[in-house]
């Protein structure tokens, strides 16, 4: 069986954390989002053998093809109030960046929510809230080798990078290890979450150009604040960015 492939890694997850395997989802989201709103436990996680209709931030479409990539959800309970569940994105991002510097990858984080390797995006974070849970999503390619036509040109995977294959459900106790380890710092030890993500962002010291809620930006990115919005200095000043979508680095 397929799932076997996952039962010795999910045996040594860090509590709370379990496994929830389907055969065939639309969107892992959402399957996590159902079973959040009939009372499931924080730490369950819903991986997709298939997963059907994934989606990216801004409802894009997510690829990841069965077998070779690893589309999961995870449903947290964060004890932290609502207002800082949006520092998920950014802890989930840095453990997903840790369990790839763990499997021998070098790994940046662009702000908010991808992981790259080298130029190129190899994981995407989908973070969304209900009413007392939030659904922590995250897609990775670990060995994808073709990509559909629009994203070929700006995205990898493990395999590429890496040059062998990775086996799946080491990947997913790397991340499970680092993100235990880094979720619970989301409240009070937040500044060693922005502290590692200041060390591998990817847009620190570019040019780039953004769409955020009051409309285009362009400006140069000094860093991220110890909140975790982004710092960019625009001809009008310093400004902090809370959300901001297609970020592009110019030049
Ligand atoms: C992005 O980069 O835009 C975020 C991509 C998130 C994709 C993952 S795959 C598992 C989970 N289920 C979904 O439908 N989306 C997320």
């Amino acid at each position: 069986m397929i799932s076997e492939e996952f039962h010795p890694a999910a045996a040594g997850f860090p509590e709370p954390f379990r496994l929830l395997i389907r055969e065939s989802v639309e969107s892992t989201n959402d399957e996590a989002r159902q079973l959040g709103e009939v009372g499931a436990a924080d730490g369950l996680i819903v991986l997709a053998l298939r997963q059907t209709l994934g989606r990216g931030r801004r409802g894009a479409a997510w690829f990841s093809p069965s077998g070779e990539a690893l589309a999961f959800s995870i449903l947290l309970r964060p004890s932290a109030p609502k207002s800082l569940w949006p520092r998920l994105a950014l802890a989930a991002g840095l453990a997903v960046a840790e369990a790839l510097e763990s499997l021998g990858l070098e790994a940046g984080i662009k702000w908010p929510n991808d992981v790259w390797i080298g130029q190129r995006k190899v994981a995407g974070i989908l973070v969304e809230a209900g009413a007392d849970f939030a659904v922590l999503g995250i897609g990775l390619n670990v060995n994808v080798t073709e990509f559909p036509k629009e994203v070929s040109e700006i995205a990898t995977s493990l395999q590429l990078a890496g040059g062998h294959l990775f086996s799946r459900a080491e990947v997913l106790g790397e991340v499970i290890r680092h993100f235990s380890r880094r979720r619970c710092q989301i409240e009070q030890d937040f500044s060693e979450v922005i502290a590692a993500v200041e060390l591998r962002c990817v847009l620190r010291g570019k040019r780039v150009s953004l769409i955020t809620a009051s409309g285009p930006k362009i400006g140069v990115v000094v860093g991220i604040a110890p909140t975790g919005e982004l710092l960019l200095q625009t001809d009008q000043g310093l400004e902090r960015l809370l959300q901001a979508d297609e970020v592009r680095i110019l030049g």
